[in-house]
């Protein structure tokens, strides 16, 4: 394969040298020298405005970014994306999530099976389904209304239809209540399951591949608790359904194949949110609103595929990572939503990003010698202003911050938004402009005190807003995030679709799950053998 390295590319010494030169410059700086900074740097993608004014790049930044993604390959990778080609070359697969969002009508050729009409198929039967149980002719095994569905599934089969489900929390049925079971801690089910009723109650089994310990451990306690109050085991084909591409393991577990939503090899985990593992958005809200979230991904995928590179949303934000990441250092990226249904958001972003990105290692399984993901972290606004802003107004690490906002609020507390706007657009102004000594002390503040007060500012943030937050604007904003992390993997030639830095800690847990339970011998280094000890001379003889 040939490799492009980021670092042998002629536009990565040019933004060497560039940064030498600019990186001293203040935002005020740059604002003063260009009046026309905030419109010229301002783009428009899929219903989302985009403001990236307000990092610090000049527009040869610009052009050398987008050179350096050119000399990468981008545009020849991302097109191979699109065509589905094996891009996945570590699990010889496709990444083929654009599929997911593709209108019914389009092909797409893999090998020599067309997979749209295979994607609407799933999608016909989901929305079957789902309308059936909003309207209450799905019943449980004695005959009740399904009031409750229980999402139990890890990762991306967990995240994303969780944080979907929160944004879109005034779009759907208040009749029914979704809850979501990830963690293998048996607080969680139990949590989740204490006030439901079984005979009322839906679990959906979301595992890719239906093997993951969590999701099982969880789904079989699950039917345990079904089954202890139904008595009858044919209750669980009323109450069991699965999302899955492991047809055998399903049927194993008791869930016939016509309860059974499937979906593809090519789609990974963190990009499976628009798939099957949407279900429980699709019964929340309606199929026609699931067809419109799957039409926002689509509307950014043809952005994505077509805008120029020096115009093109995901492409720009990130080369900005780039920016930050390689040539200032930044090892830290805060993602802050102004609306309260999006506080899953930067969880989600936690998983698509540092799981896709988070390698050291390049496609061709060279050590990279460069940095690669940073952390990806976040709180709803204004929540955060309360509690870490103050390290990103005075502290001594630069953290690049995505702020994300709505011109219109999703509650009737109408007069509550102008107060979350005013504080996402003055968070964004004091971040870049900050407050200098000179004019800390004009206001008469006390000399010794000067300094505390001082903000320094140049400290860099991206505006995202959409006119509302509609199922349609969630699914760009989720594609445009994922185009983001491809444009960083393309540059930093790594896949980013693989993980597997998860499997070690997954194979030793294995291991120590029985010698947890024995009194062998161990034979593991001297502190894990210590902690092994500890807990069994105290563990709950009930487990
Ligand atoms: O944590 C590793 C991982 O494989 C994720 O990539 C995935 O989203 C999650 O586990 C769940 O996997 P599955 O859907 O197969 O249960």
């Amino acid at each position: 394969m040939a490799l492009r390295k980021p670092t042998e590319a002629r536009a990565w010494a040019a933004l060497a040298e560039h940064y030498r030169q600019v990186s001293a410059l203040h935002l005020r700086d740059l604002f003063a020298a260009d009046p026309s900074r905030a419109k010229d740097l301002t783009f428009e993608a899929a219903g989302w405005r985009v403001d990236c004014s307000k990092h610090r790049i000049t527009r040869e930044t610009v052009a050398l970014l987008v050179e350096l993604a050119e000399e990468c390959g981008l545009p020849a990778r991302r097109d191979a994306m699109f065509r589905g080609e094996r891009i996945n070359v570590t699990e010889g697969r496709p990444a083929l999530h654009i599929a997911l969002r593709l209108p019914r009508g389009r092909s797409l050729v893999v090998g020599d099976e067309d997979v749209v009409p295979q994607v609407h198929r799933v999608l016909d039967r989901m929305a079957d389904f789902a309308t059936r149980v909003r309207l209450g002719a799905w019943k449980g095994h004695t005959g009740d209304r399904i009031r409750n569905i229980v999402n139990v599934g890890i990762g991306g089969s967990d995240l994303g239809p969780a944080m979907v489900y929160e944004a879109l929390r005034f779009y759907a049925d208040p009749n029914l209540q979704v809850r979501f079971v990830s963690n293998v801690d048996g607080s969680d089910l139990a949590l989740a399951l204490r006030d439901l009723d079984p005979a009322s109650t839906l679990f959906i089994v979301c595992s890719k591949t239906f093997t993951t310990l969590e999701t099982m451990v969880n789904a079989r306690s699950a039917r345990e608790w079904l089954l202890a109050k139904l008595k009858d085991p044919r209750a669980i084909q009323r109450h069991f359904v699965a999302v899955s591409t492991n047809e055998a393991a399903v049927r194993e577990f008791g869930i016939a194949p016509e309860n059974m939503f499937g979906f593809w090899d090519w789609v990974g985990g963190r990009y499976s949110v628009d798939s099957a593992i949407g279900l429980s958005t699709m019964i929340a809200i309606g199929p026609d609103g699931f067809r419109e979230f799957l039409s926002g991904f689509h509307a950014m995928d043809e952005h994505f595929r077509s805008a120029p590179l020096h115009r093109n949303v995901p492409v720009l934000l990130g080369l900005l990572g780039v920016w930050y990441v390689n040539f200032f250092g930044c090892q830290s990226w805060a993602v802050v939503p102004y609306d309260h249904c999006l506080r899953r958001f930067p969880a989600y972003l936690q998983q698509l990003f540092m799981e896709s990105n988070g390698k050291s290692v390049n496609l061709l399984g060279e050590s990279v010698g460069y940095a690669t993901s940073p952390v990806v972290w976040g709180e709803p606004g204004t929540n955060g202003q309360h509690s870490f802003f103050q390290l990103l107004h005075q502290g001594t690490v630069l953290v690049p911050c995505d702020f994300i906002g709505f011109c219109e609020p999703q509650s009737s507390l109408e007069h509550h938004h102008d107060f979350l706007i005013a504080n996402l657009f003055a968070q964004a102004e004091a971040l870049a402009f900050g407050r200098s000594a000179e004019e800390v002390a004009a206001r008469g503040v006390p000399a010794g005190l000067v300094p505390h007060r001082t903000f320094p500012g140049n400290r860099p943030s991206t505006m995202l807003m959409a006119p509302r937050l509609t199922p349609r604007t969630l699914g760009a904003l989720i594609a445009l995030y994922e185009h983001v992390v491809f444009t960083q993997g393309v540059v930093w030639s790594i896949n980013s679709f693989d993980q597997w830095g998860v499997e070690l800690g997954k194979e030793l847990a294995d291991r120590i799950v029985p010698e947890l339970r024995g009194s062998g011998a161990l034979a593991h280094d001297p502190s894990t053998n210590a902690w092994i000890e500890y807990y069994r001379a105290r563990r709950s003889r009930k487990a």
